[in-house]
């Protein structure tokens, strides 16, 4: 009987300890799925049925009335941002009291982890601020030569394959692309995985983003419970190789920069500098002045720098560049247009790709926004509550420390604001018929001071990969299912489920 009585104890005080929050947004009025003990409304996402961007996307297309929706991932409260015009309150003119992203602890931060996309407070401002002149227009047309180069080699491999007349997996080819992208310009070593499959930035890339088994096991461990496993890493397997791999190039220039122009070269620049210096965005004095902060830019930050060329830059532009390729596949007549401005422009400049002749493709630009729009290599965006705050027009009022989503891939497919959502329409992006709604609701690269820093970057090699390939070639379906998935086990990355093989016809011109 006592046993009885103090197993149900225990089974009460269980469930007590499961499902202690259930009630955050119904205290608050915020509409949302009944949540299930553990898994709160989650539960697809964590037994891998379902990416996070597939569980915001459901959320937003059942509540349709609704300004927010309330989601519970475990026992954690979350807020899904289902209006735009308060997605943009949160991005840009309520920066303050949304500065953090929230995916990483602090205590808990890896080497590789020190930079823009997972670091907060500090170190977040003072990279963001130290790093931003690195990704400016002049740096990046200094570096452009390197990116034209990968994109001419790229060409020279269609020519063999497009012979034979196969189906070619277009994310294969764009990925390789980007990956030989990044070990030029990112870490200043040459290489060329379109031609050697034994490169090792291939697989570099490859390792990154292998799915460890290890790495699921150390992930779930440190969600769980950072104090007691924040120590477990998810990036130890490469941890090594990259800081190594950075640093041996900066020796080899003897830590000058080299005239290459190259990103290794811009750090090395950075580095000059002296330490990053200046007011805490978290921190006061006494009197009520913020504290003085003072980061060294040391090994370690420099080769998280370089790392986020492939954190934040692989899977991205690829899968924009190929996505746009299957799209064009299947809308011949918007191909055709795009090839006629390709064109005309490189015939002005001697049909040689340069930055100048990329910028002037406005039409191949539209395509990139409209396949961007379709499907987002960023499916949402997170910022995280620093303090208590009220959206602005209703009476929810959320704690500090709480996550809020914002569903872009939803916004960007819903039919009242893109009308005919599935059709692939360069034309809408005509600065002259988009609407000032769909400006707010588009959003691939985020929004406000936290944006995405490589945006240029992204769209330009983007840019050159595609006009490399259409300046010479034309593609047609092959195969690949017509509206591609994301795998069930991306992040917010998209990552598109299986590839996507086209037929490459070269042109006769
Ligand atoms: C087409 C390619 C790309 C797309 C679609 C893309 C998209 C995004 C998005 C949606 C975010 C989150 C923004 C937010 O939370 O508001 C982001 C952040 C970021 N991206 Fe990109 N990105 C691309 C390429 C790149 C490249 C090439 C780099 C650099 C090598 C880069 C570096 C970053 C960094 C550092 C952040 C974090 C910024 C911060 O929190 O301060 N991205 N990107
Ligand atoms: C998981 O954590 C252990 C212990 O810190 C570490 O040795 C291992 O490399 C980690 N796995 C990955 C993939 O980082
Ligand atoms: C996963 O990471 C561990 C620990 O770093 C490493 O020993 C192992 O080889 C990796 N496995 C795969 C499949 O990459």
């Amino acid at each position: 009987m006592l046993t009885l009585t103090i197993g149900g104890l225990l089974l009460a005080a269980v469930y007590y300890y499961l499902t202690r929050t259930f009630n955050y947004w119904i205290k608050r009025g915020v509409k949302h799925d009944k949540p299930i003990p553990l898994f709160g409304t989650n539960a697809k996402n964590f037994l891998l049925c379902a990416n996070p961007v597939d569980m915001a996307r459901e959320a937003y297309k059942k509540y349709p009335t609704e300004q927010l929706v309330g989601f519970f991932r475990g026992t954690r409260p979350e807020l899904i941002i289902r209006d735009p015009e308060l997605a943009k309150r949160v991005l840009t003119s309520d920066f303050n009291s949304f500065h953090r992203r929230g995916i990483v602890d602090s205590s808990t931060m890896e080497p590789l982890q020190k930079q823009q996309v997972a670091a907060d407070d500090d170190l977040w401002r003072q990279l963001r601020l130290r790093m931003t002149p690195a990704f400016s227009s002049g740096k990046l047309k200094a570096m452009f030569p390197l990116i034209v180069e990968r994109a001419e080699i790229l060409q020279a491999r269609l020519k063999e394959i497009s012979n034979k007349q196969q189906a070619v997996d277009a994310r294969d080819l764009m990925a390789r692309f980007t990956n030989d992208i990044i070990g030029s310009a990112g870490f200043g070593v040459v290489s060329d995985s379109l031609n050697n499959e034994e490169d090792a930035m291939r697989k570099l890339g490859l390792k990154i983003f292998s799915i460890n088994f290890t790495r699921v096991i150390n992930q779930t461990l440190k969600n769980l419970n950072p104090k007691f496993f924040g120590h477990l890493k998810i990036l130890g397997n490469v941890e090594k190789d990259v800081i190594e791999m950075v640093r041996t190039v900066m020796q080899q220039r003897n830590y000058e920069p080299s005239g290459r122009h190259d990103f290794i070269d811009i750090l090395l620049e950075c580095k000059k500098k002296g330490a990053m210096t200046g007011d805490s965005i978290v921190e006061t004095n006494p009197d009520g002045t913020p504290k003085k902060v003072s980061i060294e830019m040391d090994e370690t930050i420099m080769a998280a720098q370089s790392f986020l060329f492939f954190a934040a830059g692989f899977e991205t532009s690829s899968s924009v560049s190929s996505y746009t390729l299957h799209e064009l596949a299947h809308n011949p007549h918007v191909q055709e247009k795009a090839q006629a401005e390709i064109d005309k422009v490189l015939l002005k400049y001697n049909n040689k790709l340069c930055y100048d002749a990329i910028l002037e493709m406005s039409y191949l630009r539209w395509c990139l926004n409209e396949a961007m729009r379709v499907f987002p290599s960023v499916g949402i965006l997170r910022r995280q509550s620093v303090h208590p705050y009220t959206f602005p027009g209703t009476k929810v009022t959320i704690d500090g420390g709480v996550t809020v989503i914002i569903p872009l891939e939803a916004y960007q497919n819903d039919p009242k604001i893109f009308p005919e959502p599935q059709e692939f329409r360069p034309e809408r992006f005509d600065p002259d018929v988009m609407t000032h709604e769909q400006k707010v609701a588009y959003l691939p690269f985020g929004g406000g001071p936290r944006a995405c820093i490589g945006e240029r970057l992204g769209v330009m090699q983007s840019m050159a990969g595609l006009a490399a390939v259409l300046a010479q070639y034309s593609v047609r379906p092959a195969g690949a299912p017509r509206y591609p998935t994301s795998s069930p086990y991306s992040g917010a990355v998209n990552f598109i489920k299986g590839g996507l093989p086209l037929i490459f016809q070269e042109r006769k011109l």
